[in-house]
């Protein structure tokens, strides 16, 4: 199955294509079964801060357990935020991480150098595309603030950061961007934010998101590329359905599965009773909000 089919065919069809983040390596088993037992087709991802703060090890670390457990037809492998700038501001040398993930099998890679001006981001982006490009896979940018990873985190107010829509993703800029990026899909600055992941804050429940639907809509429009909204947990159903229809063809979602592995984990330390939990609520994921099942005849 072809990552840039899968989600242009979502797009296309009104449908998302939801990508799973893998902070703990034994998440992933129960993650592509839920995919497969929903008759989905979804992501399994990792993101550099996943290797660097939580237990991931390396992105050939999951791509080894993910050939244990990929199921054809339903799941893709991709790689997540792998930054220019990380969350606590420092420099990252990521051409080789691009590498490394091509080398290991990944079919997608999202390259996030949203902390730099927008000649800085388009310019880091586009060295990024050019590469997986020559190797036949599509490539994820992100314009914008989608905020919450930061380690320190902002003090404004969640409210009033969507009022004033700060650090949303501009329709001109927007365009300029991905003509000359080159990216395939973009992840925008809409509303949502990212589940914290200070450990000072990581074990609280997010703050419920909502979505500009119209800015949403807009940049579909003008861009005719596949949108990519991350922080997709906590958000409400209603926002969802909506930003979907609006052009959100692929959603990242990382809290709504760490945190039940993480509770289960400190309630009995027992991995399979973990992994149950995790299975569990990624089913309901898809059935319930994602509204992919049964999906996978036309995605793939
Ligand atoms: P959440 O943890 O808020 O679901 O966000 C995940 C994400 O966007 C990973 O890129």
């Amino acid at each position: 199955m072809n990552a840039k089919t899968a989600v242009r065919k979502a797009l296309e069809n009104g449908l998302v294509v939801p990508a799973f983040n893998i902070p703990y390596p034994p998440m992933l088993k129960p993650v592509a079964q839920a995919i497969a037992d929903e008759n989905s087709v979804a992501m399994i991802q990792v993101a550099r801060l996943e290797w660097e703060k939580f237990e991931s090890v390396s992105l050939e670390n999951i791509a080894e357990e993910y050939g244990k457990y990929a199921v054809e037809g339903h799941t893709l492998l991709h790689l997540d935020h792998v930054p220019v700038i990380d969350e606590d501001h420092l420099e990252v040398d990521y051409l080789p991480i691009i590498r490394r993930a091509i080398a290991a099998g990944y079919q997608s890679v999202m390259i996030d150098a949203s902390r730099l001006d927008l000649d800085g981001n388009i310019a880091a982006t586009r060295s990024v595309a050019d590469l997986a490009h020559a190797a036949g896979i599509p490539v994820e940018a992100e314009l914008g603030a989608v905020m919450g990873h930061e380690t320190s985190q902002a003090s404004i107010p969640y409210e009033e950061i969507f009022a004033r829509r700060l650090g949303f993703t501009e329709v001109d800029d927007a365009l300029r961007f991905v003509k000359e990026s080159a990216c395939d899909w973009l992840s925008v600055a809409v509303g949502s934010v990212h589940g914290a992941i200070a450990s000072n804050l990581k074990d609280q429940k997010k703050p419920a998101a909502k979505l500009d639907i119209e800015r949403i809509a807009q940049l579909r429009e003008a861009l005719d590329i596949p949108l990519v909204l991350h922080g997709g947990s906590g958000i409400e159903n209603d926002y969802i359905v909506r930003g979907i229809r609006a052009g959100i063809a692929k959603i990242n979602v990382g809290t709504e599965l760490r945190q039940p592995y993480e509770r289960a984990m400190r309630e009995k330390n027992d991995v399979e009773y973990a992994r149950e939990k995790v299975y569990l609520r990624c089913r309901e994921l898809i059935r319930d909000f994602l509204r992919t099942a049964n999906d996978a005849p036309i995605l793939s």
